[in-house]
């Protein structure tokens, strides 16, 4: 039995059909819609390389069957600049060289602009921290990462 899931994905709808309900989200739009700067580091829920936002909250793709958000929003890292202008987070990590080698940065901004929008962190490092800790860096650029949120923030 084919299983049909309808996604709008940075404003584009998309109807897929899947052979069974196991594919996860992030799956989906690597594979599928060939969105592939949502990135898959661990799999399993304890990187958050694969942070996108449905409906406007940031989750972890690799652990969302994307059956169970048929009929979402998805924002990914492919939507979040306008009209050729960067995002102002992806502008702030620019300008506060918040990566190193980049793979875990697009989570990283999706998380951001989740954290932003949740309006509870405000400019607080520490609590900046604290929102962002479910993505990991493996180059260490926390220090950055968080002047970034905060000047975002701002
Ligand atoms: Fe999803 Fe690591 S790939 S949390």
């Amino acid at each position: 039995m084919t299983l049909s899931l309808s996604l709008t994905v940075n404003g584009d709808r998309h109807e897929v059909h899947l052979e069974d309900a196991r594919p996860t989200l992030l799956d989906v739009l690597r594979e599928r819609l060939g969105l592939v700067g949502t990135k898959k580091g661990c799999d399993r829920g304890q990187c958050g390389a694969c942070t996108v936002l449905v409906d406007g909250r940031r989750i972890n793709s690799c652990l969302t069957l994307a059956m169970s958000v048929d009929g979402a929003e998805i924002t990914t890292i492919e939507g979040v600049a306008r009209n050729g202008a960067m995002h102002p987070v992806q502008a702030a990590f620019i300008d506060n060289d918040a990566f190193q080698c980049g793979y875990c940065t697009p989570g990283q901004i999706m998380s951001a602009i989740g954290l932003i929008a949740e309006g509870e962190a405000g400019g607080d490092p520490e609590r900046i921290r604290e929102g962002m800790s479910g993505n990991l860096c493996r180059c260490a650029a926390y220090p950055g990462i968080t002047e970034a949120v905060r000047d975002a923030t701002e």
